[in-house]
């Protein structure tokens, strides 16, 4: 893919360009807890987008996919970023740069990548950290790696509209080959842990489904949190987030919230506490309890904060059942997407010709299977 990246930048422009790489991410566990301060587990993958630089010396700037196969040109003083487009990436770190005081000149640049987009691995946020490093790079800019995935935060909620957290640039800034990353939303910092998976392997379904109302239904989740904590700030003074609250706390949260909230704030409560418990059986090497806890997040995530979707759970129901399966649970936003799964190597042929088969005939759709190596964090490459 690098090289594909910095032919296409010799074809279409003139220097020879920089080339940068920022992964997408999994997430082991800790799902729609980030924008509640509170504890995700995620780790970066070899997946990921490529971004080649090189300044010119035009009064604009120049941007052409490779995927789409389209150019698109801006002035850095005249920039519209519009929502959904895939330019809007690119004007959007512009912006935010050039706010940040950052002195951008006009530059060249090409992406592209081998994320499949939709999947839930964050192509987004690999996106904008792999156009904010490259920018960085090319004009010295000495960016903290925190408040480049800070930037990149802002430009997914700025020009994707998703009010996001910090999780998914992050994880593509600081990741580190076979480790997943412990990380405090509230702090922004994090613990390395080695994944050792022994004769398992974390392998992706792609269900090739995702919803429409995505955006907005994760919007209205976040909302309904905040809600929760407007609420209980009344009678727990001291909280700032769910993340403050404990399980030991749900008896009473549950008297103090609405029916409708209740579940929701539940959910982000148990979750962070399986997020520590996942890394202390991963550092324990007990493969089984990291498996449980996928199920237990997995029923959390479809029946307390309503996030998941009928084709996504026939699949963990389906993995479930399956020989030589520890675990299987949706990862990411939600409504779609992949379906994260804990798998014995030695199964792992069995397992995709039956789910082949069951969701094949259940939904008319062929899941893709996504095998992910852990790797390294955003770098020159
Ligand atoms: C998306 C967001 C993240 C996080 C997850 C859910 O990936 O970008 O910030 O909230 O959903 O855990």
């Amino acid at each position: 893919m690098k090289s594909k990246v910095t032919q296409s930048f010799l074809h279409h422009f003139e220097a020879e360009p920089l080339v940068v790489f920022a992964p997408g991410r999994i997430n082991l566990i800790g799902e729609h807890t980030d924008y509640q301060e509170g504890f995700v587990f995620p780790a970066a993958i070899a997946h990921g987008i490529y971004v080649a630089i090189a300044k010119n010396n035009l009064n604009f700037c120049r941007v052409y996919a490779l995927d789409f196969d389209q150019e698109f040109t801006f002035e850095l003083g005249g920039m519209s970023p519009k929502k959904g487009h895939w330019a809007s990436y690119v004007m959007g770190m512009c912006t935010l740069l050039n706010q940040a005081g950052y002195p951008l000149r006009n530059f060249d640049l090409v992406l592209g990548g081998d994320i499949p987009i939709g999947s839930g691995l964050s192509s987004s946020a690999a996106l904008s950290v792999a156009v904010g490093l490259a920018i960085a790079k090319l004009f010295s800019f000495p960016i903290a790696k925190k408040n480049l995935a800070l930037y990149s935060q802002k430009a997914e909620q700025l020009f994707a509209g998703v009010n996001c957290g910090i999780m998914d640039p992050y994880a593509s800034l600081f990741g580190v080959e076979n480790h997943a990353m412990l990380l405090d939303c509230r702090s922004v910092t994090h613990q390395e842990v080695k994944i050792p998976l022994n004769e398992y392997r974390f392998l992706l379904v792609n269900s090739k489904v995702s919803h429409a109302l995505a955006s907005s239904a994760y919007n209205q989740r976040r909302a309904a949190c905040e809600e929760s904590v407007d609420i209980l700030q009344k009678f727990f003074p001291e909280i700032r987030t769910l993340r403050d609250l404990k399980v030991g706390d749900l008896s009473r949260v549950q008297q103090l919230l609405p029916k409708s909230l209740f579940p929701k704030a539940k959910h982000v409560i148990t979750e962070c506490g399986r997020v520590h418990q996942a890394a202390k059986a991963l550092q324990n090497e007990n493969l089984l309890e990291v498996g449980n806890l996928l199920k237990a997040s997995h029923e959390s995530l479809r029946d307390d904060f309503e996030v998941s979707c009928p084709e996504i759970d026939f699949l963990a129901i389906q993995a479930g059942s399956t020989k030589g399966v520890l675990g299987a649970r949706m990862m990411g936003g939600g409504f779609g997407g992949c379906l994260l799964t804990l798998v014995k190597d030695a199964e792992v042929s069995s397992f995709k010709t039956s789910i082949k088969e069951g969701y094949l005939n259940k939904f008319k759709l062929m899941p893709d299977f996504i095998e992910v190596a852990v790797g390294a964090g955003a770098r020159q490459v």
